[in-house]
C-alpha cells in the first residue's frame, strides 16, 4: 500500500469537496450503522465504505502485511493504526470514482466507522477530502450489547463475543466519542436517535438528510438510482 508513505507527509486533500461529498457514519458498535447504509445505498444509491469491512478484508488477504496486525486490535477492540485504515478508504474510494466515472460523477459517499479517533478524522480531511458532516446514531449501551451479542450468534465476527464488547465500548466511550463532540461542536452533526426499530431509524435519517444535504439533493440521488435500477431491469 504505497499511499500508507505518501500519507504522511500529505497536508493537502486529493479528492475535491466539489467532486465527492463524504458523510462520516459514526455511533457505538451495533447503533445499526451498517443497516442503515444498507438500506441508503438501496434507496438513493450512495456508495458505501465500511472502515471494519476493508480492515477485515485486509486482514482475510493472504499476502497482507498488516493481517496478523489488524486482526490483534479488532480482537481487541482497539482502534488500528489510522495509516493503514486511511489508506484502504482512500484506495476504495479511488475505485469507486473510476467506476462511476462516466455514470455518476458527484459521488456521495457513507464512510461507516470512521474516523473512531481524532487523528483519523484530522488526517483524513486535511490529506483526503473534508467531509460535509457526520451522522451519528445514538443509542444507549445495554441495547447495544443485546444487538451485539443476538448478532454474534450469526455473524461469525470474533469480536461479537461478551469480552470483545466490553473492550469495544470502552474504546467508544474514551475514544470516539471525542470525534463526535469535535464535529458536534462545529455544528457538522446530524444526530439521529437510533434506538428505535430500522423503519423508523430510516424515516429519522431521510429526513436529516434532506436537511442537511437539501432536499433537491436527495430527489436527485432518488431519480439517478431509480434511473439506473430501471436500467439494470431493462438489460434482465
Ligand atoms: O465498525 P466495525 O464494528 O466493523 O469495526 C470493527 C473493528 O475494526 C473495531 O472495533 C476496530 O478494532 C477496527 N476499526 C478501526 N478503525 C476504524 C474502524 C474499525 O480500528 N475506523
Ligand atoms: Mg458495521
Amino acid at each position: 500500500m504505497s499511499t500508507i508513505d505518501n500519507l504522511k507527509d500529505r497536508t493537502t486533500p486529493v479528492f475535491s469537496p466539489d467532486d465527492v461529498t463524504v458523510i462520516f457514519v459514526l455511533g457505538g458498535p451495533g447503533a445499526g450503522k451498517g443497516t442503515q447504509c444498507a438500506r441508503l445505498v438501496e434507496r438513493y444509491g450512495f456508495a458505501h465504505l465500511s472502515a471494519g469491512d476493508l480492515l477485515r478484508a485486509e486482514q482475510a488477504r493472504p499476502d497482507s502485511e498488516f493481517g496478523g496486525l489488524i486482526r490483534e486490535y479488532i480482537r481487541d477492540g482497539r482502534i488500528v493504526p489510522m495509516e493503514v485504515t486511511i489508506a484502504l478508504l482512500e484506495a476504495a474510494m479511488r475505485e469507486v470514482l473510476e467506476a462511476a466515472a462516466a455514470a455518476a460523477p458527484r459521488g456521495i459517499f457513507l464512510i461507516d466507522g470512521f474516523p473512531r479517533k481524532l487523528d483519523q478524522a484530522r488526517k483524513f480531511e486535511e490529506a483526503v477530502v473534508p467531509a460535509r458532516f457526520a451522522l451519528f446514531y445514538d443509542c444507549p449501551e445495554p441495547e447495544l450489547e443485546r444487538r451485539l451479542l443476538r448478532r454474534g450468534q450469526t455473524s461469525g465476527r470474533e469480536d461479537d463475543n461478551a469480552d470483545s464488547i466490553r473492550k469495544r465500548f470502552r474504546t467508544f466511550a474514551d475514544t470516539s466519542m471525542p470525534v463526535v463532540d469535535y464535529y458536534a461542536a462545529q455544528g457538522r452533526v446530524l444526530h439521529v436517535d437510533a434506538t428505535a426499530a430500522p423503519d423508523a431509524v430510516f424515516d429519522a435519517t431521510r429526513d436529516g438528510l434532506a436537511e442537511r444535504l437539501g432536499q433537491d439533493a436527495l430527489d436527485a440521488a432518488l431519480a439517478a438510482a431509480a434511473a439506473a435500477e430501471g436500467r439494470e431491469q431493462a438489460r434482465e
